[in-house]
């Protein structure tokens, strides 16, 4: 997930994460790479590793680093013990906010390192990013299967898209199929048909603004207390048509066997 800010990025994350759950569609990693992270609350998880909380309890004890590892490695290994404590269907990590002054430069680098390793154990990997263009222009994702740019209804958050898919060209990511999801909607998708088409972006659907999912955020609670059919087929739509292909590509040798 890309996009401006508050376009719906995480809610959109939680709501694919609780789909493929519900439909047990296979093994689900959920990261949260925004230091300002919220993924954890709307996914109804207290105390989510994150990697700046490990990296930080690393160091403390570097006395117990094993003999023959690199501390990275370590770091690695403790990041993957971590996220496999979750027993809600899916496993989370998030990326945590390094204290005090300075850049975030080691933890983005410890983050693409292990995303490029853990991933492997997961049959869908879910990435909610910050908002901008910090985690494209670092390359955080060398290859992203299925990129769902969020818009919310304005020609600003479709013209954002717009400009952090050319980043993603321009940065050589590998990149599978984009789809362009407007969220929030509270008018006809038709008033911004023009910006769209002039994006070039494909539309994987629209959300219409839902005072249930404003209010999640309200009152802190998460993305499972929601269960509303008219709001859900919305959203299974937009995840039916950006992940038909990956779903194949996955679970394709389980195809019939009631996965998604
Ligand atoms: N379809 C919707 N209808 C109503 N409110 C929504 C909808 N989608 C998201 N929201 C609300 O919009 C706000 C921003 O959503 P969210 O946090 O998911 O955005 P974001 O893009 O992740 O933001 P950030 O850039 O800060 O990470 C939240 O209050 C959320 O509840
Ligand atoms: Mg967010």
């Amino acid at each position: 997930m890309n996009g401006k800010g508050g376009t719906g990025k995480s809610t959109l994350a939680a709501l694919l994460v609780e789909y493929v759950c519900a439909k047990k569609g296979g093994s689900v990693l959920a990261i949260d790479a925004d230091p300002n992270s919220n993924l954890p609350e709307l996914l109804g998880v207290k105390d989510a590793p994150s990697i700046v909380g490990i990296v930080e309890d690393v160091q403390k004890h570097l006395d117990k680093l094993p003999s023959g590892i690199t501390k990275d490695r370590f770091i690695e290994m403790k990041v993957q013990e971590a996220v496999s404590e979750e027993a809600k269907g899916f496993d989370l990590l998030t990326m945590g906010r390094p204290e005090g002054p300075g850049c975030y430069c080691y933890v983005n680098n410890l983050l693409r390192g292990i995303i490029s390793k853990i991933t492997k154990n997961y049959d869908l990997v879910i990435i909610d990013n910050a908002a901008g263009m910090e985690h494209i222009s670092r390359r955080t994702m060398r290859r992203i299967d299925k990129l769902l740019l969020v818009s919310d209804y304005s020609v600003f958050g479709v013209r954002s898209a717009k400009k952090i898919y050319d980043l993603a060209r321009e940065m050589g990511i590998d990149l599978g199929e984009t789809y362009l999801v407007v969220n929030k909607l509270t008018g006809d998708i038709g008033a911004l048909q023009l910006e769209v088409d002039a994006s070039g972006l494909e539309l994987g659907g629209a959300i219409p603004f839902d005072e249930r999912l404003a209010s999640l955020s309200v009152s802190g609670r998460s993305i499972f207390n929601l269960y509303d059919a008219a709001l859900r087929s919305e959203v299974e739509a937009i995840f039916q048509k950006a992940m038909k292909s990956q779903v194949r590509e996955t679970y394709g040798h389980r195809a019939g066997k009631g996965k998604i």
